[in-house]
């Protein structure tokens, strides 16, 4: 294969990770109940996520790639996907601070890698993009790890209350 084929491969896997984060962190924000900042901040990156997936698009369109037959690889995503999320577990809005970090390192590595392949691929309009989109994954992946500890206490002290949901 070429730089150029597995370069577009890959284009088509970072599409697909981000409608699978787009499905993800919707499924998250609306089910929390108890734990506002959380939410906020996926909240926010959810929007983020949508505004990735345009100008993904605008990548996959200038490397001439058909947007319609991208099932296989988003199905791929959706089985990884599904092993992060411990949804419906007691205690889930844990797990879910937990996946949600280790998602956003994989996607630090993903646009980490491509930048290095748009570069062997020729494709150096798009670098600046990749690299905007890393930033905002960073910006999550920290905020993730640094408010683990407070989801943690918070979920502790709800799960030791009677009459109190602690779960999400
Ligand atoms: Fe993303």
């Amino acid at each position: 294969m070429t730089p150029q084929e597995n370069y577009h491969d890959w284009l088509r896997d970072a599409h697909a990770m981000e409608k699978q984060a787009e499905s993800m962190l919707t499924a998250m924000s609306s089910r929390i109940d108890n734990y506002p900042d959380l939410r906020a901040r996926i909240e926010q990156h959810l929007t983020e996520t949508q505004g990735q997936l345009k100008l993904l698009e605008t990548v996959l369109d200038r490397n001439g790639i058909n947007r319609s037959v991208m099932k296989d690889a988003t199905s791929k995503m959706a089985a990884m996907g599904q092993s992060f999320t411990g949804m419906f577990a007691s205690d889930e809005i844990v797990k879910g601070a937990i996946s949600s970090y280790v998602f956003e390192q994989f996607e630090i590595a993903c646009y980490t890698s491509l930048i290095a392949a748009a570069e062997k691929a020729g494709d150096v309009a798009s670098i600046d993009i990749f690299k905007q989109i890393l930033a905002q994954e960073v910006a999550m992946a920290e905020w993730s790890l640094n408010h683990i500890p407070n989801v943690t206490d918070q979920f502790l002290l709800r799960s030791a209350a009677d009459g109190v949901e602690a779960k999400k």
